[in-house]
C-alpha cells in the first residue's frame, strides 16, 4: 500500500517535470533585458564589469542606482540565460534523480559540466535536494544527517523541475504557494563558485546568523557573508558564527525554512523582488526545505536535521559573573564574596585569561593564583560552580619539555599543518601558537587528556571556549600563506578584511578531513564537540560549554555568548534579536555580556541590561580589562536594589526556565521566542524584536533606551496579566504603553498558562530546596495549563534514563490540580507553599486543598487575584479548589 502510494507520488512528480519543461530563451535581447530592477541578478559577482565585459558574458548592461552592491546590479542576466539543462530523470528509492549538463561554459574557471540532482522526499514536511559532481567526490560537510524515511502520502509540498534552463520549484500543498523557485536565475557549479537563486514568497525572512541585525532581515540588496570571524559585533559584517538556514513567514501565517548544508565561505544575497541568492566557494549544494507549516514546526524540522539542544545543568541557568581583570585568586574570591555580602544570587564564578601562566592553556599562575585549586574547592563548598576560559591556540614557543600540551600535541600529530606539512604557527595571546585540528579523532583524545590533567589540579565545572573562529593576530601564519587558489579563490565573499586569511589561519592549511578552506567555519563547532565530550568523560555529569564560534548544529553540544558587544544602548537593544535568532538556530543557551563588554558602562545602562539579562537564557555579566567595574555591587544602593530584584525574579522563575530547556532538548522547542513563533497569524508580531517570550506564556518587555520610564510593547490579542498580579491587559492585538520605572522590568503572563516558581536563594543549590508556588493565569473561561520538569539538575541523560519527575498542571472549573506523569524522585521534601490564581472573577467563599478547607487565603476584587497559602508535597498530586 505504502509502496503504491510512493509510486503514485513519483509518477506525479515525473509528469509534472515533463509538463513544465520550458523552451530556451528565444526572445530578442531587448525584451530579455526588460527585467524590473528589483528582479535583476548580478552577472558580474566577482568583479565590476563595464558594458563590453558584461555583454561579452551575454548579459544586460543598464546603469541604475549606486552600482556598488547597494542597489540593483548594472550587469545582470537576461531572462532565459542558459546554464544547465536537465534530462534523464529516473526514479530512486527515496525520490528521483536527474542529470544536468552545462549547455554553454560559464565565465568562471573549472565548471563542473555534468551534475547529478537527487531529490529525496524525506518526510511529509521535509524535502532534500542535492547537486553533486557524479564524476568526482567533492568535500561535503562532515555531519551526520538523519536517515531518510519516505512517506509519500499527504506531502505538504510538491516539486516541479524545469528543464532548460534547469530550475527546481517547490510549492506548498494544498494551496500551491511557490516557496522556492530556482529558475529565476542561472545555476553555477564551478569548482570554487557555486551559485543558485530563488524567489521568496515574502520579504519576512529571518535566520542566516551570525549578524548584528534586526530579527527580520532587510531584503533591499543585503549581502550576508558567512565565514567565522573574530569581530566585535558591528552591522553588515561576518561575525563569529555561520548558520546557512533561513525561515520565511508567508502571507496567512504559514512558514517554511531552507537549510544549505555547506560550510564554505559564502554570501547570501537578498533583493527586494524578493529573492535570495546563495553564492558559495566550494563543497556541494545540499538543501533541505522544511514545510512547517507553522514557524515553530519549521524550527523543529530544522533541528531534526542538525540536532536538538543539549540539556544544561540546572546551575547553568543561574547568574554567572566574569570579567577580564580578576587578576588573582584574591580578586576572584572578593568578587564572589561581594556578591554574597550584597545578597545577590550567584551560581557561577568565572575567570578570564588572568589565571593562566603566560596566557597558556591548561596552566595557572603559581603566584597570583597560588591557591587556585583551593579557591575552586571553596566555591564548591558554598554551592557555587566555576568556569574558566580556554583558547584553542596552543603556545608553541617554549623549549621542548616545558609545556606538555604542545609537546604531547606535536607527538600525537594533532595540529593543523601548513603547506610543508609542519604545524602552522600563528599568534594569539601567548605569542606563537599552533592550532589543534578538531576534525582529527586523535585531537579529541589529546584534548580530553589535557582537560583531564588540568581538572585533576583544578576541579572546574565548565569550559568557556573563546577565540575559536579560529582567531589569529597575524594574517594566515607567521610565515604568510602560499599563493594558491584556496588562498585566492576566483570569488572572495564579502568577508571583513577582504581576504579569507584576514584574522585567521591560511585557507590552504591542511586538516585531517580536508583543507581549512572547507572546514574553517566548523572550527568552533568541532572544538565544542571535543570539549563537551571531554567534560563528560572527566566529570561524568552534564557538560557545560559556552563557545564564541558556532556553526549549524552547535546547540546540541554547547551554548553561545554574543562576543565583544559594546556597553551602549544600541547594543543592548540588538541583543534581543541576537538571542531570539540563536533560539531559532537551535542554540537556546545564549546571552550577551550583561552591561556590555567593550568600554565603560553606565549605572542606568547596567541596570536595564541586568533586567533584560535576567531573561537571557544564559545570564552572564562580563567586562573587558581596564573598564570600570560593573558587578551588581559596584553601583549605588538604588541600582543594587533594582539589580537584586531582577536577579531574584529570574531565580524565582528557574523551575519554569529549566522546564523550557527540557522541552527544547526533547522536542526541539525554543526557549526565548520571538512573538511570531506563537502568533504567526498576526503579522504585527512578525518584526517585533524588542520584546521576547519565554516559552509560550511569558512576555518580557524591557526598556532599551536611555532615560525612559515608560515602554511600549505589542500585546497580541488575548488576556495578559502583569507578573506582579496588579494589572491585566485585555488586548485586541495592540501596542500598549507600560510604566517602567528604573527598578522594574515588565513581565506579563499569557492567560491559559500555569508557571511553577520557587523562592529564590543565593544560588541554585539553595533555591532548589525552597518552597514552590504555582501561578495560574486563567483564560476568561477559566482554563490554564502548565508543566514542571525536574531531575537532580546535573546527571547525564536524566530524562533519557527516566530519572526525573514530570508534572502536568491543569486548571478548570474553579480548581487547579497537578498530575504526576512520571515520578522519578528528586522533588521529595519540596513543598508547594502558595497558589496564585490570576483572573478569578468573583470573591471565593471557600478554598479547599486536597479537600481540606484552607483558612489562609486572600482575594482582591480590583485585581481579581486569589492568593492561597498551602503546605502540600510537590511530589504528590494535589487539587486546590475555590468556590
Ligand atoms: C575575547 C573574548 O570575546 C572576550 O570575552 C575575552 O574577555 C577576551 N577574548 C580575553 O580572553
Amino acid at each position: 500500500m505504502a509502496m503504491a502510494m510512493a509510486m503514485a507520488a513519483l509518477r506525479a512528480v515525473l509528469l509534472a517535470l515533463l509538463l513544465r519543461s520550458l523552451p530556451s530563451a528565444g526572445s530578442s535581447a531587448d525584451s530579455a533585458c526588460a527585467v524590473p530592477p528589483d528582479d535583476r541578478f548580478d552577472c558580474g559577482p566577482e568583479r565590476l564589469l563595464a558594458r563590453a565585459g558584461c555583454e561579452a558574458r551575454g548579459c544586460c548592461y543598464v546603469p541604475a542606482g549606486p552600482g556598488d552592491g547597494g542597489g540593483p546590479p548594472w550587469c545582470f542576466f537576461p531572462r532565459g540565460y542558459r546554464s544547465y539543462r536537465a534530462d534523464n530523470v529516473t526514479a530512486t528509492a527515496g525520490g528521483y534523480a536527474a542529470r544536468l549538463r552545462r549547455v554553454v561554459p560559464s565565465f568562471l574557471p573549472a565548471d563542473v559540466g555534468t551534475l547529478r540532482l537527487d531529490v529525496a522526499l524525506e518526510t511529509e514536511s521535509r524535502l532534500r535536494f542535492t547537486l553533486r559532481d557524479p564524476a568526482r567526490q567533492r568535500y561535503e560537510v562532515p555531519v551526520a544527517t538523519p536517515r531518510v524515511s519516505i512517506r509519500a502520502a499527504d506531502l505538504l509540498y510538491g516539486v516541479r523541475l524545469r528543464q532548460d534552463p534547469f530550475g527546481i520549484v517547490v510549492f506548498r500543498q494544498p494551496g500551491g504557494q511557490v516557496l522556492l523557485n530556482t529558475s529565476v536565475a542561472p545555476l553555477f557549479f564551478a569548482d570554487q563558485f557555486l551559485q543558485i537563486s530563488t524567489s521568496l514568497p515574502s520579504r519576512f525572512i529571518s535566520g542566516l546568523g551570525e549578524r548584528l541585525t534586526p530579527l527580520i532581515l532587510d531584503t533591499a540588496w543585503t549581502k550576508v557573508t558567512l565565514w567565522n570571524r573574530d569581530m566585535a559585533p558591528v552591522p553588515q559584517v561576518n561575525l563569529y558564527g555561520s548558520h546557512p538556514f533561513y525561515l520565511v513567514l508567508e502571507d496567512g501565517g504559514s512558514a517554511h525554512g531552507v537549510f544549505l548544508l555547506n560550510s564554505n565561505a559564502m554570501d547570501v544575497l537578498l533583493q527586494p523582488s524578493p529573492a535570495l541568492t546563495w553564492r558559495t566557494t566550494g563543497g556541494i549544494l545540499d538543501f533541505y526545505v522544511f514545510l512547517g507549516p507553522d514557524p515553530q514546526s519549521v524550527v523543529r524540522q530544522y533541528l531534526d536535521v542538525v540536532g536538538f539542544p543539549f540539556m544544561p545543568p540546572y546551575w547553568a541557568l543561574g547568574f554567572h559573573l566574569c570579567r577580564w581583570g580578576y587578576s588573582s585568586t584574591a580578586a576572584t574570591r572578593q568578587a564572589a564574596a561581594n556578591m554574597s555580602a550584597g545578597r545577590f544570587p550567584l551560581d557561577v564564578q568565572w575567570n578570564d585569561l588572568d589565571y593562566m601562566d603566560a596566557k597558556r592553556d591548561f596552566t595557572y599562575n603559581k603566584e597570583t593564583f597560588r591557591d587556585y585549586p583551593d579557591m575552586v574547592h571553596d566555591f564548591h563548598q558554598r554551592g557555587l560552580h566555576y568556569v574558566m576560559i580556554v583558547d584553542p591556540g596552543i603556545s608553541s614557543s617554549g623549549p621542548p619539555g616545558t609545556y606538555r600540551p604542545y609537546d604531547e600535541g606535536l607527538k600525537r600529530g594533532v595540529f593543523i599543518r601548513n603547506a610543508t606539512g609542519q604545524p602552522l604557527i600563528g599568534k594569539v595571546w601567548p605569542g606563537p601558537t599552533a592550532f589543534p585540528d578538531f576534525t582529527n579523532p586523535e585531537t579529541h583524545e589529546w584534548w580530553h587528556d589535557m582537560v583531564r590533567d588540568f581538572h585533576e589540579q583544578v576541579p572546574f565545572d565548565g569550559m568557556w571556549i573563546d577565540m575559536n573562529e579560529p582567531s589569529n593576530f597575524v594574517e594566515g601564519s607567521q610565515d604568510g600563506c602560499p599563493d594558491n587558489s584556496l588562498e585566492k579563490p576566483p570569488y572572495v565573499p564579502g568577508v571583513f578584511g577582504g581576504r579569507l586569511q584576514a584574522g585567521t589561519i591560511c585557507a590552504s592549511s591542511q586538516q585531517h578531513l580536508s583543507s581549512h578552506y572547507n572546514l574553517h567555519s566548523l572550527y568552533g563547532l568541532t572544538e565544542a564537540i571535543a570539549s563537551h565530550n571531554a567534560l563528560l568523560r572527566v566529570r561524568g555529569t552534564r557538560p557545560f560549554v559556552i563557545s564564541r564560534s558556532t556553526f549549524a548544529g552547535h546547540g546540541r553540544y554547547a551554548g553561545h555568548w554574543t562576543g565583544d558587544v559594546e556597553s551602549s544602548w544600541e547594543q543592548l537593544a540588538r541583543s534581543v534579536p541576537e538571542v531570539l535568532l540563536f533560539n531559532l538556530l537551535g542554540v537556546p543557551l545564549v546571552g550577551a555580556d550583561i552591561c556590555g563588554f567593550v568600554g565603560d558602562t553606565s549605572e542606568e545602562l547596567c541596570v536595564r541590561w541586568t533586567q533584560l539579562g535576567a531573561f537571557y537564557p544564559f545570564m552572564r555579566n562580563h567586562n573587558d580589562h581596564g573598564n570600570r567595574p560593573q558587578e551588581p555591587y559596584a553601583f549605588s544602593l538604588a541600582a543594587q536594589d533594582a539589580m537584586r530584584r531582577a536577579l531574584r525574579l529570574r531565580y524565582s522563575l528557574l523551575p519554569h526556565l529549566y522546564t523550557l530547556f527540557h522541552r527544547a532538548h526533547v522536542d526541539g522547542d525554543t526557549v526565548a521566542r520571538p512573538l511570531f513563533l506563537e502568533f504567526p497569524k498576526d503579522p504585527n508580531t512578525w518584526s517585533v524584536d524588542r520584546q521576547l517570550l519565554w516559552g509560550a506564556g511569558l512576555l518580557i518587555t524591557p526598556v532599551l533606551e536611555q532615560g525612559q520610564t515608560k515602554v511600549s510593547g505589542y500585546f497580541p490579542a488575548g488576556t495578559w496579566y502583569s507578573f506582579t498580579g496588579d494589572s491585566t491587559i485585555h488586548s485586541r492585538g495592540q501596542w500598549i504603553l507600560l510604566a517602567a520605572p528604573l527598578d522594574t522590568i515588565n513581565v506579563h503572563i499569557r492567560a491559559g498558562h500555569i508557571l511553577p516558581l520557587q523562592e529564590p536563594g543565593l544560588n541554585t543549590a539553595e533555591s532548589r530546596k525552597k518552597g514552590m508556588t504555582v501561578v495560574v493565569a486563567l483564560t476568561p473561561d477559566g482554563f490554564a495549563r502548565g508543566e514542571l520538569y525536574w531531575d537532580d539538575g546535573e546527571s547525564w541523560q536524566s530524562f533519557e534514563k527516566g530519572d526525573c519527575t514530570e508534572i502536568l498542571f491543569l486548571a478548570a472549573r474553579g480548581a487547579v490540580l497537578s498530575q504526576i506523569l512520571r515520578a522519578g524522585g528528586h522533588l521529595d521534601g519540596i513543598l508547594l507553599e502558595a497558589v496564585t490564581v490570576l483572573g478569578v472573577p468573583s470573591a471565593p467563599q471557600r478554598v479547599l486543598a486536597n479537600g481540606v478547607p484552607v483558612e489562609d487565603f486572600s482575594y482582591r476584587s480590583d485585581t481579581q487575584v486569589l492568593r492561597v497559602s498551602v503546605l502540600l508535597p510537590m511530589w504528590e498530586q494535589f487539587v486546590v479548589a475555590w468556590s
